[in-house]
């Protein structure tokens, strides 16, 4: 059974590793194996999304988070989905999926016109999983500057082969 609930304050400690955990399944890809190792999204951008309400967390049945999703809102418009992950060992079993779910209901609610989001355009379950859930990919041409920027900044730690995507809602 998954659960999904709003993030609290005293859950953020333990969101980076869940974080950590869910970056794992990059080890079963030589190329992106140094992910598994690489930077996590820090307990101030989890405290900025938990203020505003953006981020969810999956959890288990003790109510302990097993994997999160935390976004930002872009140009009064959108709600940017910054991140989402779902520890090795509770993959699988549909939390990604609510987590997404959970997040579009919100910018629904909120009466945002699209959910956006940047990701591996070759990784099984990045931008594939997207298109499943009606996520189509951007040309530079059709993106917002926040993506672009976005993109770059990916670009300069290392992350090529990047696709930003949006809902329309
Ligand atoms: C992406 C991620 C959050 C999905 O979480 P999850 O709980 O496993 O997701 P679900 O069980 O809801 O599955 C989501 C979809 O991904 C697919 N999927 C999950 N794990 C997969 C894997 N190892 N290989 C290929 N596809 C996979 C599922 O088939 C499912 O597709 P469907 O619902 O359209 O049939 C998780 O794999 C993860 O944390 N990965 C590492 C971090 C990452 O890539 N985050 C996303 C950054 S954009």
């Amino acid at each position: 059974m998954i659960r999904v609930r709003l993030t609290r304050g005293t859950d953020i400690g333990r969101l980076e590793a869940v974080e950590r955990a869910a970056a794992t399944l990059f080890r079963t890809l030589p190329d992106l194996a140094w992910l598994a190792e690489g930077r996590t999204a820090g307990p101030e951008a989890h405290a900025r999304a938990v203020a505003q309400g953006l981020s969810w967390v999956a959890v288990d049945e003790a109510d302990q988070p097993v994997g999160f999703l935390i976004a930002a809102i872009e140009d009064d418009a959108d709600l940017h989905v910054l991140e989402l992950a779902v520890a090795a060992d509770h993959q699988g079993r549909g939390a990604g999926r609510a987590l997404m779910q959970t997040a579009r209901r919100e910018a629904q609610a909120r009466a945002l016109s699209a959910l956006t989001l940047t990701t591996f355009r070759r990784v099984a379950w990045n931008a594939p999983f997207y298109a499943r859930l009606g996520y189509e990919a951007l040309t530079a041409e059709a993106m917002p500057a926040y993506l672009l920027e976005a993109l770059a900044a990916q670009a300069e730690h290392g992350l090529t082969d990047r696709v930003a995507m949006r809902l329309s809602l």
